[in-house]
């Protein structure tokens, strides 16, 4: 027998059939499939591919149409489905059944099934990319966000009803192993919702240059990835970087440090943990000219002015507030790391800071792996080997609940 299984709720779109092939993905990862499909969706494709494919009965409708003991056992069947499942899974997930879950409506067996689902939820929208920016459709995406969903943005690409822009359904096996790496993971920050910052910023210095760093974003988008994946809303307030966000978070694109600052401080209230991984610019122009400057023979010299320290802002809300949430700083340095980790830790209010040294080979900065230490408002140090960004944030998400639990206690 399989050991998970999900409900795959098919919604009336064009993209219908390639619910199908995300059948098969998931079942090559060992998913048992029980398929639900909405009336709309049965215009599109037939039950009958979905009932060969995955060797279940599909559910098609809210009251079976045969004897009473049939209608009877079929009215509380979407209770028994919503039980007996991990995971509910909807793809495409259309404008209207987005709608339909956001409110709470409950005129079809997939609706109720909704409602009566206690398990994660991963919705994969695809619709026409008017319907898609439409501003009913994003709130409501907003407000399955907030509820804690997995919302997969559609790609970008040619659409069925030919424009271009997003609304396009991913790739079958992109959202089959989406499911199964939520459904084999440990869920121990469900309920939870995390604010990442990451990337570099870019302070501009006329209306064509700007000044930045090197940071990939990579650490962060790996924190972003982890956190998702175990279950946690994630908000990622991220920087230009050349790398795509991860399925099922929340990306806020911003450039400078005074717009990081904004975004943070706008989703800081609705965040129980802030991590605070980006490379923020320590210096901007502050009146930036209105036209590019003009080369000449003579020296230039800039003036820059300090930016916002965010992460210090931060800490001392909170910090003034003692509302419990855990704040993380990360502390990119070239000499005297644990030294340096311990003064932000005092100087910026933070329950701890990850420091890595960006002069070593083969870590910091774009590289794929990193060695950190961290030091915790414990008093605490705990080194993490050299090992890839994505298993290091694993290892800081463990400790972070560790410490949550240990500075909660010690109330
Ligand atoms: O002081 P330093 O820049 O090394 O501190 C690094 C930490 O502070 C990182 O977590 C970074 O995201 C944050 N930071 C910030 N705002 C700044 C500069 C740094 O939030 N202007």
């Amino acid at each position: 027998m399989a050991s998970h299984s999900v409900v795959l709720g098919v919604g009336g779109g064009i993209a219908a059939y390639k619910a199908a092939e995300l059948a098969r993905a998931l079942m090559e990862h060992g998913v048992e499939v029980n398929t639900v499909m909405t009336g709309a969706a049965q215009e599109f494709v037939r039950p009958l591919t979905f009932a060969a494919l995955t060797g279940r009965k599909v559910i098609t409708e809210m009251f079976g149409t045969g004897s009473s003991d049939e209608v009877l056992a079929s009215s509380v069947e979407h209770i028994r489905v919503a039980q007996e499942n991990q995971l509910l899974v909807v793809a495409p997930a259309t404008a209207d059944l987005l709608a339909r879950f956001a409110h709470g409506l409950a005129n079809d067996f997939l609706t109720t099934l909704y409602l009566a689902f206690q398990g994660p939820v991963v919705l994969a929208p695809a619709m026409n990319t008017a319907m898609w920016n439409h501003p009913a459709t994003q709130a409501n995406i907003e407000t399955l966000r907030r509820r804690g969903h997995h919302v997969i943005e559609p790609d970008e690409g040619l659409l069925a009803c030919g424009t271009t822009g997003p609304g396009r359904l991913p790739e079958p096996q992109r959202i089959g192993y989406f499911v199964w790496r939520i459904l084999a993971q440990r869920h121990d920050l469900d309920g939870e919702t995390i604010l990442i910052t990451a990337g570099p910023t870019r302070e501009p210095l006329d209306p064509v240059r700007f000044i930045s760093n090197r940071s990939s974003g990579k650490m962060g988008y790996s924190l972003a990835e982890a956190a998702a994946l175990r279950g946690a809303r994630v908000i990622l307030v991220s920087g230009p970087v050349q790398i795509p966000a991860p399925d099922g978070v929340e990306l806020m694109q911003v450039q400078t440090a005074s717009e990081m600052r904004a975004a943070v401080m706008s989703r800081l209230a609705e965040s129980d943990i802030i991590i605070k991984t980006a490379a923020v610019a320590d210096y901007h122009v502050a009146n930036i000219p209105r036209q590019k400057v003009k080369k000449t023979a003579m020296r230039l010299s800039l003036e820059l002015d300090p930016t916002p320290d965010i992460l210090a802002e931060v800490g001392a809300e909170l910090s003034r507030s003692g509302s419990g949430q855990l704040l993380i700083g990360f502390a990119a340095e070239t000499e005297n790391v644990v030294a340096e980790a311990k003064r932000k830790l005092q100087a910026k209010h933070c329950d701890m800071v990850v420091a890595n040294n960006v002069s070593a080979d083969g870590t910091g900065f774009e590289s794929d792996e990193n060695e950190v230490v961290l030091a915790l408002r414990t008093g605490e140090i705990i080194p993490l080997p050299r090992a890839s960004k994505r298993a290091l944030a694993d290892q800081i998400l463990d400790e972070a609940l560790k410490l949550r639990l240990a500075l909660h206690q010690g109330r």
